[in-house]
Parts: C-alpha cells; structure tokens; sequence
C-alpha cells in the first residue's frame, strides 16, 4: 500500500516542534519509546467487548493476559482491589463512574470549573451538567484553598449522592479524610478523579486518596506518562447502598455496577493496544527511576514557582504541592490576558496554557491566568538551573509582549536550551 506521505510529514513536523519547543501544559507528557510502539501495536486489530475471561469474541486468549496485567499493576500502583484499565479517557472514566453511582437528575458535588475543577465535574456543557443536578463548591477567596467548609454545608443542605474531589487545576493536596466525614454524614459516594497528581499519588509525595475514597479515576497519560486513557480502581469492594440486583436477585457490589457502566454502560470495544501501552506505563510506574522522576518533577514545580514568586508574580495559594501551578498575571500585568500570554509564548516555543483564575474577573476565552506544570519538561531531564531561566525567558516575554524582536531572541535561546534535552529517556 502507498505509503501516506501527507499524514507522516505532519507527524515529523508534530515531532519536531515537540523536539524544539517548552512543554509547560501541566497535563501533557512525552511517553517512552516501549509505550509508544505498545500503542502502534496489532493489538489494535482485536475485537475484545467484555472483561478477561468474559469475552464476548474468540481469540482473545492473548489480550485477556495483557488486560489482566494491566489490571494487576494498576492494582499495585494505588494499593487497590479492584481496577478497570478500560475507559478511552479521563471523561470515559467519570461518566462511567456517574452512571454506576447515580440516576438521571441525581445531585453532586463538584469544584466548581472557574476554581479548577475539570467539565466532568458538572460543567453545563457536559454530561455532567446536562444529566445530572451538580452543585458547585468552591475556592477561599483569602488563601486559594479548597473551602472545606462550604462543600460541608452545600453537603447538609444538597444530600448530594455523590462528592467529587480533584481538579484540572489545584496546586494542593487534598484532605480525604475531611471529605469523607462530610460523605458519610450525608450517606454520599466519595470518589476522586486524580487525573492530575495520580502520579505524585502512586509514589506516596501526595495523600493517598484512599482509604477514605470510595472511587477512584484518573487519566493514564499525564502524570503517570502513559498512553491517552482512562483507569477506574477500587480498594475494597461494597454492596451498592441503593440495592441494584443482577438478573438472578442478588444486590450488586459497586465494582459490578462500574463494570457494567463501562462496557455496555457507555462504551463498545476496548482498545487492547492502549491497554497494553497502559500496562507498560503502569510496570514504568513502579520502578525506582520512575519515581525518582516524579520526586524532580514536585522539585521542579516548587522551584518554578518560587521562580514566579520572585519575579512579582502571583501564584494561586502562594505556591504547589504538586506539579502545576496557576499563574494570576493582574498582579504584575493587569492588561494582558491569559489568551494573549498563550498566543504569544507559542510564538517562541513555549507552550502553556490560558486558565481562569479563582474570582476571575475575564471569561474562560480570555481569562487572566496561565496554567504551567513541570511532568513534560522533566521527562526531557530538565533540573532546577534551567527552570530558573525558563521563568526568565517567559518574563521577558511579557515585559516586552508587543516587541517581534524579543519573541524571536528568546524563540532561539529556547531552541538552543532544548537542543540538550532529548524526548525520549529510553
Ligand atoms: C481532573 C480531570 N479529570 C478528567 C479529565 C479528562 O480526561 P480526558 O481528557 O482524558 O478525557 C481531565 C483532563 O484534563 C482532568 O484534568
């Protein structure tokens, strides 16, 4: 077959501006090569609906092994009893989540989008929103923190079904513990999407979720450096509190209904070749060099931030515990919008991205913030020294926003520094 030349010239050009350019989006990461070819595998070619054992196609014989592997270090990683590998994405993981624990018209609590929680958090936009009843707790106006005390009292007055903790864009730890005596004083499910720190979570820099959690969902590629994906886990498996039954009488447990909400719940076949690469990135996961990358990649965050600091900036909540952070730029620069501080670093390679900070005064197309995060750049070996002049190289963008000639002298002093850096660490 003729080659697709067209596709495979994007492909190279795609590869080259990650080679030369600054990742700085908190929720990317460059995977290894074995990740990567796991994916380009003929494991894509295989029908598989069902779980290893229970297959509701022949020939699964090879793939039931790669899923039960996957399964077992995703166990392994967060210390659980139970894992689904299968959901597509991050969103897959929380709709299936949703369905298993709630009806149509149900109340949660979610972080509200505008303090950094994710759209599947009961955003109006998406199935969250539109199927569900969500209520929005939210950020204290005075530290940037989590209000607990708010979820409390929207808890008492909602009785929500569910509780959701986790965000797209929160820079501290979580208190699980908290949140669950704020559940189980309203009889709600705990669940957390730990998409963002699962792996600061998994290597024991960040709370461990559970016990206190119900649920558990992250997605596989950011943090954690596997393919684009999803993964659910349990660690200790309940009867369903609202008495669901299976066919033959007897009251479901929730790992039934969350693998029954996935497939044929909201999905159709899994895709075995991304559950391989997942397996992959699980085995990555638990070895040493991995967690010694993640422990740089928190150093790398702290540093970034006090980086920021000293430069007049001001960070949401006075720094991170994690490994992103949100920049507020009206401290410094009260004109310029978060969209325009995107649309310009990208012009000299470095790519962030707008965010709204909490109480932002701009809409989510402008916002007045930029989220930046440290997984990327630390899989390329980048250390403290050079965050300190990646902070510079962004700070004299924005002191000079309009000025062409700046934009290309920090456009090639980016270049040069990333010359050093290979993508691939394997
Ligand atoms: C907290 C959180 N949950 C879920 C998701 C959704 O993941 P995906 O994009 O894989 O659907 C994201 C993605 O950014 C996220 O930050």
């Amino acid at each position: 077959m003729k080659r697709d030349k067209t596709i495979f010239d994007l492909i190279e050009k795609e590869h080259l501006r990650q080679l030369h350019g600054i990742e700085l989006i908190a929720s990317e990461n460059f995977v290894s090569d074995q990740v990567l070819e796991a994916m380009g595998s003929c494991l894509t070619n295989k029908y598989a609906e069902g779980l290893p054992g229970k297959r509701y196609y022949g020939g699964c014989q090879v793939v039931d092994e790669v899923e039960t592997l996957a399964i077992e270090r995703a166990k392994e990683m967060f210390g659980a009893t139970w894992a689904n590998v299968q959901p597509h994405s991050g969103a897959q993981a929380n709709a299936a989540v949703m369905m298993a624990v709630m009806d149509a018209g149900d109340t949660f609590l979610g972080l509200d989008l505008s303090h950094g929680g994710h759209l599947t958090h009961g955003s109006f936009v998406n199935y969250s929103g539109i199927l569900y009843k969500p209520v929005a707790y939210k950020l204290k106006e005075e530290d940037g923190t989590i209000d607990y005390d708010m979820m409390e009292a929207l808890a008492k007055k909602e009785r929500p079904k569910m509780i959701v903790a986790g965000a797209s864009a929160y820079s501290r730890d979580w208190d699980y513990a908290r949140m669950r005596a704020i559940a189980d004083e309203v009889g709600a499910i705990l669940m957390a999407d730990v998409a963002h720190p699962a792996g600061l979570i998994v290597t024991k820099l960040l709370n461990n979720p559970f016990p206190h959690c119900h649920i558990v969902t992250t997605t596989t590629h950011k943090t954690l450096r596997g393919p684009r994906g999803g993964l659910i886990v349990v660690a200790g498996d309940f009867e369903n509190p609202w008495g669901r039954k299976t066919p033959k009488g007897q009251v479901k447990t929730m790992t039934q209904l969350l693998d029954s909400a996935v497939f044929p719940g909201i999905q159709g076949g899994p895709l075995e070749h991304v559950i391989a690469s997942k397996a992959v990135a699980f085995g990555e996961a638990l070895t040493d060099s991995y967690k010694e990358y993640i422990k740089q990649v928190q150093v790398n965050a702290a540093k970034m931030a006090e980086c920021f600091i000293e430069s007049g900036y001001h960070v949401v909540s006075g720094g991170t515990d994690n490994h992103s952070m949100l920049i507020d730029l009206r401290s410094k620069f009260p004109d310029i919008t978060g969209k325009q501080v995107e649309n310009t670093l990208v012009l000299a390679d470095i790519t962030v991205n707008k965010n709204m900070v909490p109480f932002d005064s701009r809409s989510p197309f402008q916002t007045s913030g930029i989220r930046v995060g440290t997984p990327a750049i630390t899989t390329r070996g980048v250390k403290e020294g050079q965050i300190v002049k990646i902070v510079e190289f962004i700070d004299e963008i924005l002191s000079d926003i309009d000025n062409d000639s700046t934009i290309a002298s920090v456009k090639k002093k980016v270049n040069d520094l990333m010359k050093d850096y290979p993508i691939f660490a394997y």
